[in-house]
């Protein structure tokens, strides 16, 4: 038998960038000889094992036909006479297409490197088309590697196209759409993931609350899908974590800035976390920030009652990580500090009110929250310090 390494490890390593995880792919063996050397087999899908000592995947060359729609509609073959290229030829795309020998040979049959060196996302065989997660994977990929200037090869976005038009993206479940958003929220050029699926039409098929965002006039000079894009950018290049990412893109998928934040302007939101079964964290911060953002953002121009409402609105005393992550997504949207910093200010003058005096006196229910809302207001209202 021989092992290669294969997939994003070769190509990470030609691009120079650090190896995350290793996949191996194993050619003239069967099943019982891997079971023999100590192999333990996972995933009940594929002829996949793990290394009895390294724990890395080790996957049998196979070829894979669609049989049926959906991720399970695949049948696969694997068996000793499985050529290494033939393995190869099921990927997605060239650059994930090689693979490396022990001895340190390159096997390169689809120009995966060429590709490398051009920088072209480039899908190998027809066969992409059977998989729409590919779509997915590629927006992903240009997420993460815009950075080294990666484009989709021309042919590879008119397969796409061709994908979408056919319904292929209205067959992806909905926590594959969004463990592949997830990631993708998480890389260095977020947008590029997004500007993919519209480029390619898969975003008004996955996410329509987005794509219906480049009529809407928003800020000066930049409408409201470039705005929103550009949040993205930032909230990245600060190194946000995810749910931070996703409110600044969502923000203005409902009213924009500066309208009120009615529910109606949430509607969106709402409806694409259910859709999409987003995770609670991720759905509360993007809805706190689409109803709040545009009165945090005019908290130099706020009085203390104006400040204090938005806090309470805001359940900024209790819920203090949620907060924290709200400040950061308006600076990101403010491209500034400012507006953050003075709220954070407030809350920590209002937070300093000391409520045992009149627990001590015998205060309780309403009454006590009402003194404690005019001692908060009235600490608010005092002295900058
Ligand atoms: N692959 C594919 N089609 C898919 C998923 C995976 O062709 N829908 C192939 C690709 O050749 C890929 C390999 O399987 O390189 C391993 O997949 P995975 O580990 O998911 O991705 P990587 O390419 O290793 O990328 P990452 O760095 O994101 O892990």
């Amino acid at each position: 038998m021989q092992i290669y390494l294969v997939g994003g490890a070769v190509r990470d390593e030609l691009l120079g960038r650090p190896v995350q995880e290793r996949d191996w792919v194993v050619v003239g063996a069967t099943v019982e000889e891997l079971l023999r050397l100590g192999y333990q087999p996972v995933g009940k899908d594929f002829p996949v094992f793990l290394h009895p000592e390294t724990r890395e995947e080790y996957a049998l060359a196979r070829t894979e036909r669609k049989t049926a729609p959906g991720y399970h509609g695949f049948r696969f073959h694997a068996a000793p006479d499985v050529t290494l290229e033939q393995d190869l030829a099921r990927r997605d795309l060239t650059i994930n297409a090689m693979a490396r020998a022990a001895d340190g040979t390159l096997i390169d049959p689809y120009g995966g490197r060429r590709d490398l060196e051009a920088r072209l996302l480039r899908h190998v065989s027809p066969a992409f088309a059977e998989d729409p997660v590919r779509i997915l994977r590629l927006a992903r990929f240009a997420a993460r590697y815009a950075g080294l200037g990666f484009r989709v090869a021309p042919e590879t976005l008119e397969l796409m196209r061709a994908m979408v038009a056919a319904g292929e993206v209205d067959a992806l479940v909905p926590e594959r759409v969004w463990a592949e958003t997830a990631r993708a929220l998480l890389e260095p050029a977020p947008q590029r993931f997004f500007t993919v699926l519209a480029e390619c039409g898969a975003l008004a098929r996955l996410f329509p609350e987005l794509a219906r965002l480049p009529g809407q006039p928003w800020e000066e000079g930049a409408d409201a899908w470039a705005a929103a894009e550009a949040a993205l950018a930032r909230a990245a290049a600060r190194g946000e974590d995810g749910p931070v990412r996703f409110a600044v893109l969502l923000h203005s998928a409902g009213a924009g800035l500066g309208a009120d934040p009615g529910a109606a302007a949430t509607a969106p939101i709402q409806a694409l976390c259910r859709r999409l079964r987003v995770p609670n964290d991720y759905r509360e911060l993007a809805l706190a920030v689409a109803r709040h953002q545009a009165a945090a953002r005019r908290a130099a121009t706020l009085d203390a009652a104006a400040l204090l409402a938005l806090l309470e609105a805001l359940d900024a005393f209790r819920r203090t990580q949620r907060f924290a992550a709200f400040l950061r997504a308006v600076a990101v949207l403010a491209a500034s500090d400012a507006a953050s910093a003075r709220l954070e200010q407030a809350r920590r003058k209002a937070l300093a009110v000391d409520a045992r005096a009149w627990l001590a006196r015998g205060l309780r229910g309403t009454e006590l929250g009402a003194a404690l809302h005019q001692a908060r207001l009235q600490a608010i209202a005092g002295e900058d310090d």
